[in-house]
């Protein structure tokens, strides 16, 4: 019997992709007899009149008799003598393209249904590429509804010729093209009587033979470490599932990203010791001496990987929301899970031509080239050498919901030819000598809230206690280094993405750096966190509602923007996010700059004695 085969159906709305599934079930005498009773009630009512409807076999049922679309991924497990299988089907209106990806990536092959009345749409052609840049590698294309054109063969013909071009311009591999009728069941588990001209395989057969090994042609061994496992102090071993290759006990092994080599002493199939292992199985391994391992280190053997910060990457936006560039999100790579930020859009793929459109955002279903840099080194590879080490989402920072997902093309070889250089007087060492904890007052809020008013009290306050200081304002930064920034998103987010690395570099000079800057979007304050570190970081929100920063109007700038002179100004054209936990809040209105100030040196004392104490 052959390996589990996954797989996936895309079609359009109405091309017969539920049909075709149920009639897969049904013919393969996978229903109980009171779920086929069943079903032959429902088909009373169901679109087919008295015969039976297909369709209704599959879960998510009353969303899709109701829409007349299938709105969410229904995964069904299905076994025949041969081979046992898991089907995802997918949703086939455009507006579920993210829901077809999460299928795609789950399956190693995928039945594209075209209706043979209609030929390819523009939803075939996103739905290869979507399935290609998950990873897919065989390909179905199922030509449905042959009954609409008389089972003729010239039609076939016509259409096999334009999906071969089709899988060419795409690049698809693997591809067979089977006439089908869904609903009548011509070629999919028997060959059909109206179809005598067509000598290949029907759809089960060739899904019940299909070779779809394709971890196989990866080169040498990969295990990407899911957990470091210590059950008592003997013993420390390394868990996850080997993705390619296979090893045997004494094998010598490098370990990523640290690049250190040990040899295998043990390894544990579920708890048992065993000589060897190979890819699918879940292992621990032990290693003969000490190394560097933690998780979303990489295990390999017989093969490289990249150690790197920044790589080019084809990705699917899939959120809402726009993508712009400079955004910062959390990556999922294999085992790792880090900071990282989309760059740069290279451009974007237009679904229907594939022509190179550049662009400075992306839209939802989008597909774009874009280069990511990490927050720190990673281990990968390209998708099309190791897929485990190759395919990736983008994790909203703040809704913590999927926004992307992609593949790596390519390291950028920039990235890695640059070393972190060790130096030896430290940020301890220059901190220690100002006797205090390098700390970031990061204050956020409206203009005209009072941000720069008050940390210009505070640092005066805090130099008059002899601490060392620096203050960044929004207004001055935006007159030398970030002179050539604006104010529209992307703008804002390098403004502060600079911000906060020219506060780590004060930071490490020992300083306690104040800054002052409207900092408007809740994922770029969390980015600059992650940059400056959280434990040196200070989030000050200074929540003077807008009716008093518009009333105060020192700058005449919201007069101005009301009058549309300003476009994008925060609070009238353009948002501003406002911090959910912030480490202080002060609403300027309702004090004195004075008792604003002593509340908030009252609020850093926790923060800033605990320096004195450390120092
Ligand atoms: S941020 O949004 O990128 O953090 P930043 O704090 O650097 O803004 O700059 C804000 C200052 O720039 C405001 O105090 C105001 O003086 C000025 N400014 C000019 N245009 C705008 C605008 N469209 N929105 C907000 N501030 C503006």
């Amino acid at each position: 019997m052959k390996g589990m085969l996954k797989f996936l159906t895309c079609g359009s709305v109405d091309d017969g992709k539920s049909t075709l599934i149920g009639h897969l079930l049904y013919d393969s005498k996978l229903l109980f007899a009171d779920q086929e009773q069943a079903l032959k009630l429902e088909s009373k009512v169901g679109s087919r009149g008295g015969e039976i409807d297909y369709a209704l076999l599959l879960d998510g049922l009353m969303a899709e008799r109701e829409q007349g679309i299938t709105i969410d991924v229904a995964y069904r497990y299905f076994t025949t003598k041969n081979r046992s299988f898991i089907v995802a089907d997918t949703p086939g209106h455009e507006e579920y393209t993210r829901n077809m990806a999460v299928g795609a990536s789950f399956a190693d092959l995928a039945i594209i249904l075209i209706d043979a009345s209609k030929g390819i749409l523009r939803q075939t052609i996103r739905h290869g590429r979507i399935c290609s840049l998950m990873g897919i590698r065989h390909f179905i294309f199922a030509v449905n509804k042959m009954d609409l054109v008389g089972y003729d063969k010239e039609r076939f013909k016509k259409l096999e010729k334009d999906i071969k071009k089709l899988a060419i311009d795409l690049e698809l591999e693997n591809i067979v093209i089977i006439p089908v009728c869904a609903t009548e069941g011509d070629n999919i588990t028997e060959p059909s009587q109206n179809m005598k001209w067509y000598g290949g395989k029907t759809l089960l057969d060739y899904l019940e033979t299909v070779e779809v090994d394709d971890a196989g042609n990866e080169e040498g061994f990969v295990m990407p470490v899911q957990r470091v496992c210590r059950p008592d102090s003997s013993f420390r071993g390394f868990a996850g599932e080997i993705s390619c290759g296979s090893i045997k006990r004494g094998d010598t092994l490098t370990v990523l990203p640290s690049k250190q080599e040990a040899k295998i002493a043990a390894i544990l199939v579920t708890d048992r010791e065993a000589d060897a292992a190979e890819a699918g199985q879940a292992v621990t391994i032990s290693l003969d001496r000490e190394v560097d391992i933690s998780r979303g280190s990489v295990l390999v053997k017989g093969t490289e990987a990249y150690v790197s910060t920044m790589f080019t990457s084809s990705i699917l936006w899939m959120d809402d929301e726009k993508l712009t560039e400079g955004k910062s999100f959390l990556i999922k790579l294999g085992t790792q899970k880090l900071p990282a930020t989309v760059m740069n859009i290279k451009y974007k793929v237009d679904i229907d031509s594939g022509e190179h459109i550049p662009v400075k955002q992306l839209a939802k279903n989008e597909l774009a080239e874009c280069d990511i840099a990490l927050s720190g080194s990673a281990v990968l590879d390209k998708f099309a050498n190791h897929r485990s080490l190759g395919e990736f989402i983008l994790i909203d920072r703040v809704s913590h919901m999927t926004s992307a997902c992609g593949v790596v093309l390519h390291s950028l070889r920039r990235s890695e030819n640059v070393v972190w250089q060790k130096l030896d007087i430290t940020r301890e060492l220059r901190a220690s000598k100002m006797k205090q904890k390098p700390l970031t007052l990061w204050f956020t809020g409206l203009s005209g809230a009072g941000k720069s008013t008050l940390a210009n009290e505070i640092e005066k306050q805090l130099s008059i206690q002899g601490r060392f200081t620096m203050l960044l304002d929004g207004d001055n930064i935006r007159m030398g280094i970030n002179k050539n920034l604006g104010f529209e998103e992307k703008d804002r987010i390098e403004n502060i993405r600079r911000v906060a690395e020219i506060s780590k570099l004060m930071n490490d000079a020992g300083l306690i750096v104040l800054t002052s800057f409207i900092s408007p979007y809740i994922s770029d304050r969390r980015s600059a966190r992650d940059i400056i570190g959280t434990d040196n970081f200070v989030e000050i929100y200074v929540s003077t509602p807008i009716e008093e920063c518009e009333r105060r109007d020192v700058k005449g700038l919201y007069k101005k923007a009301r009058e549309g002179k300003i476009p994008n100004f925060t609070g009238v054209g353009s948002p501003y996010e406002a911090p959910e936990h912030p480490e202080i809040a002060i609403d300027t209105s309702k004090y004195s700059i004075e008792k604003a100030a002593e509340f908030l040196m009252e609020e850093l004392k926790k923060y800033i004695d605990e320096a004195n104490d450390e120092g």
